[in-house]
């Protein structure tokens, strides 16, 4: 069996969470690949609305096995917050959540080194969500990280001591006004690392080879979006994982010629939380408006999401990096009614028409080119089927069907589970 992927294309929650509810039922597997609790997948169903960080949106379903790759970071202290997050949903998440014992560990002092160096940043800081995840990778590739099998061996409170003593000398290195008391911090952090402890950690990479030979179906849910890649993203204003494709190889142990569907997600429109380039931002009313009624709220941090037109150019180039098979089109119900609307379809660079990504993207390099649409007036959230789509939704889908040559498989016209339509 192959393992199918689902990613996001643009610059994170384009409704990532909701899609891997709605597949999860053809799947045996969901297992999460890379980033932590930077992440915030939202999932909506039976009048509930749920958020999840470091689980995998396949938790709500009874038959499926979730797993957390070796290429995931997680915080032991917003995991324990999760997991009883999910008590009142009466979930046995004891026998249905493994984690890698690759997987690397957020210590309170990488959380506090985050916050030191966007302090010390100033303006140019990246609008970390601040949860250690910066810091977390760069002590996994400086070869010093925590990973979950540490915690089963006597001697990792050493380890762990030697580590952040090492980062208290760097957060004074920052030189600027970070206020903390470790010791809570840290009594906090131990108590929670003990009731990880009482989940299994597993070899994951072997479960799923495993899992695969035995004809398991498996789903990899990418977190954050792939224009936030570490590699292909828009650097330094990034994660620091390989959110694309590639990521799930290397943060689960799945060979690239095991790899089959990857589905890639995006909204109607962009959304950005955080700094850095955004060419189709909008800075007027109906960029406000897009915002009003997609409610663009980070889900982590409750921070607003700067929002503007679709961007073909870039939409192109992450269909490439990741080798998407089939598009799914989220939040088009947002845009009813709006006047026009508008797709970026080239930049003007350096006085040239181009159509691919160049390195730089600052407003100061690219100028949008667009094309206009007539925007559909009906409001498509009680639509179910494909048939019921007005024309210029239809007019809006095939044009993107032929620029990007790929498929559009799945219109999401709300945030509940039953408002996802197959075509
Ligand atoms: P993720 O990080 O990719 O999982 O996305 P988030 O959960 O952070 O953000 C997506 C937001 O849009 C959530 O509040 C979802 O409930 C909501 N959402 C998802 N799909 C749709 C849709 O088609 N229409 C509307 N209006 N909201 C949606
Ligand atoms: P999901 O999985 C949107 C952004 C942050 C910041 C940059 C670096 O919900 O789509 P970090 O905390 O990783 O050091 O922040 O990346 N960012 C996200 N933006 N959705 C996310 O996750 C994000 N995770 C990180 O806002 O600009
Ligand atoms: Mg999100």
């Amino acid at each position: 069996m192959a393992v199918d992927l689902l990613l996001g294309l643009q610059w994170g929650d384009e409704g990532k969470g909701k899609i891997v509810d709605v597949l999860t039922s053809n799947y045996d597997i969901v297992a999460r690949f890379q980033g932590g609790p930077n992440a915030g997948h939202t999932l909506e169903f039976d009048g509930i609305k749920h958020v999840l960080r470091t689980i995998p949106s396949g938790i709500f379903h009874e038959k499926s096995m979730n797993v957390i790759g070796n290429g995931v970071v997680i915080d032991p202290v917003v995991f324990v917050q999760e997991l009883e997050g999910l008590d009142k949903f009466d979930i046995d998440y004891k026998s249905k959540l493994i984690l890698s014992r690759k997987a690397h560990v957020i210590l309170p002092t990488h959380r506090l080194l985050d916050a030191a160096s966007e302090a010390s940043k100033g303006k140019a800081k990246i609008g970390s969500t601040l949860k250690g995840i910066g810091p977390t990778y760069m002590d996994k590739t400086g070869r010093n990280g925590i990973r979950l099998g540490d915690l089963e061996l006597n001697t990792w409170k050493d380890k762990y001591r030697a580590l952040a003593n090492k980062h208290e000398e760097l957060i004074a290195f920052h030189n600027v006004d970070i206020q903390y008391n470790l010791p809570e911090m840290e009594a906090e952090f131990f108590k929670a690392v003990e009731t990880l402890k009482e989940l299994t950690f597993i070899d994951s990479e072997e479960y799923l080879q495993q899992a695969q030979k035995n004809g398991k179906s498996i789903l990899a849910e990418g977190a954050q979006g792939s224009l936030l890649d570490i590699d292909f993203g828009t650097y330094p204003f990034v994660t620091s994982s390989n959110t694309t494709a590639a990521g799930a190889c290397t943060g689960l142990g799945v060979a690239p010629n095991q790899i089959g569907e990857v589905f890639g997600i995006f909204k109607a429109y962009t959304t950005r939380v955080g700094s850095g380039p955004f060419p189709t931002e909008l800075f007027d009313e109906v960029g406000a408006e897009m915002a009003k009624v997609g409610h663009e709220f980070g889900a982590v941090t409750g921070r607003a999401r700067r929002c503007g037109w679709l961007d073909l150019v870039a939409l192109k180039y992450t269909c490439q990096v990741n080798g998407v098979t089939q598009l799914m089109m989220m939040k088009g119900d947002v845009l009813s009614g709006f006047d026009k609307l508008k797709v970026c379809t080239a930049y003007k660079y350096k006085g040239e028409e181009i159509t691919h990504l160049p390195y730089n993207i600052e407003p100061e390099n690219v100028t949008p080119i667009y094309s206009e649409f007539d925007c559909w007036k009906e409001d498509l959230t009680k639509m179910r089927e494909p048939s019921q789509f007005p024309k210029e939704l239809n007019t809006y889908i095939d044009f993107l069907e032929k620029e990007l040559e790929i498929p559009i498989k799945v219109v999401s016209v709300g945030p509940d589970r039953t408002q996802t339509i197959h075509r």
